[in-house]
């Protein structure tokens, strides 16, 4: 709510991608992953099928298991082709997935019960780095986190920094860290991603217009408001924005106050940033990280990152 307040009494308005993902929100993303254009699922899906031999080899340690850590977890739909291998490849590990959402968590708690009985494994209804330091309080052994899916996408350069800064602070040696990097490439490819010809991307920003209705009490007319994504391919900045038909008002009942919009006046709603691999180094060498491998798909769209904590 003070989230809302200030992005929409500022200038120029914003509203926080985080507050996408309420029921509705996680089932429109789920869509997104499922649309042809959006390629970013099916990439990391591809990298983790084919390196999983690889990555594990990577992952092994002297201690006893290590912890499979992660952030976002959702459905898991990527991690469970590395689950599988490694269960199959009778490794000692234990599978963490973290995720604010604890409807998320209990759906993928049950669904991992019945696919896959042999994993072990302890889902943490927690704040990321309230969750690694849970997991080093109950065991010394190695820790490898994942950050799938482009997620960081969703940080400014800022932002970045501090997160890796801060899980370096608190991770110990030896520890890994996988991130998923979209990368730069054809601009018609990064903005059809974001500009569905289904519409599902409209409604997915849409729906935080509907849910601020819901939760605070606004009346936010959809109808009045347009989608309009871009992409710079020189700073590899994806933005989505709604924009506002006319001129008009929106009362909002439980800040209470009423927000005025001029004709064409937009709202910034999400960046899903880009990046080059030298933006990738920097990001590491910066925050006191160095590059194992990095792993692709076959077309170079996108890129798992292994670190390593210098
Ligand atoms: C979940 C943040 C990776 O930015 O690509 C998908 C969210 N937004 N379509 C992304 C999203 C519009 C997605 N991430």
């Amino acid at each position: 709510m003070e989230d809302v307040k200030r992005g929409l009494t500022s200038s120029p308005k914003f509203l926080l991608s985080k507050y996408f993902y309420d029921e509705a929100g996680d089932k429109l993303f789920q869509q997104i992953m499922a649309l042809d254009e959006y390629y970013l699922t099916d990439c990391e899906f591809e990298i983790m099928s084919t390196h999983r031999a690889a990555l594990l080899e990577h992952f092994v340690s002297d201690c006893d298991l290590f912890h499979l850590v992660e952030f976002g977890a959702g459905d898991a739909y990527k991690t469970k082709a590395l689950l599988e291998y490694f269960l199959a490849q009778k490794v000692a590990f234990e599978y963490n997935p973290i995720d604010i959402s604890g409807s998320v968590l209990d759906q993928l708690a049950e669904d991992l019960a019945h696919s896959l009985p042999q994993l072990s494994f302890a889902p943490m209804n927690l704040e990321y780095f309230e969750a690694v330091e849970a997991i080093s309080l109950k065991s010394t052994c190695k820790k490898v986190l994942l950050f799938l899916g482009s997620n960081i996408g969703n940080f400014t350069k800022r932002e970045t920094d501090d997160f890796f800064g801060r899980l370096a602070d608190i991770l110990q040696p030896g520890d890994q860290l996988i991130t998923g990097f979209d990368l730069k490439k054809d601009p018609a490819v990064i903005l059809a991603a974001y500009n569905d010809s289904k519409g599902v991307t409209r409604e997915f920003n849409m729906n935080l217009l509907r849910r601020i209705n819901r939760e605070l009490d606004a009346d936010f007319e959809v109808g009045e408001f347009y989608h309009h994504p871009v992409y710079d391919p020189d700073n590899g900045a994806a933005k989505s924005y709604l924009v506002s038909r006319r001129k008009q008002q929106v009362s909002i009942g439980a800040i209470p106050t009423t927000i005025g919009f001029e004709k064409d006046e937009p709202i910034f709603m999400e960046i899903s940033q880009k990046y080059s691999l030298e933006d990738i180094e920097n990001f590491a060498v910066r925050t006191g990280f160095r590059i194992t491998e990095n792993f692709f798909d076959k077309r170079k769209y996108f890129v798992n990152s292994l670190w390593e904590l210098n």
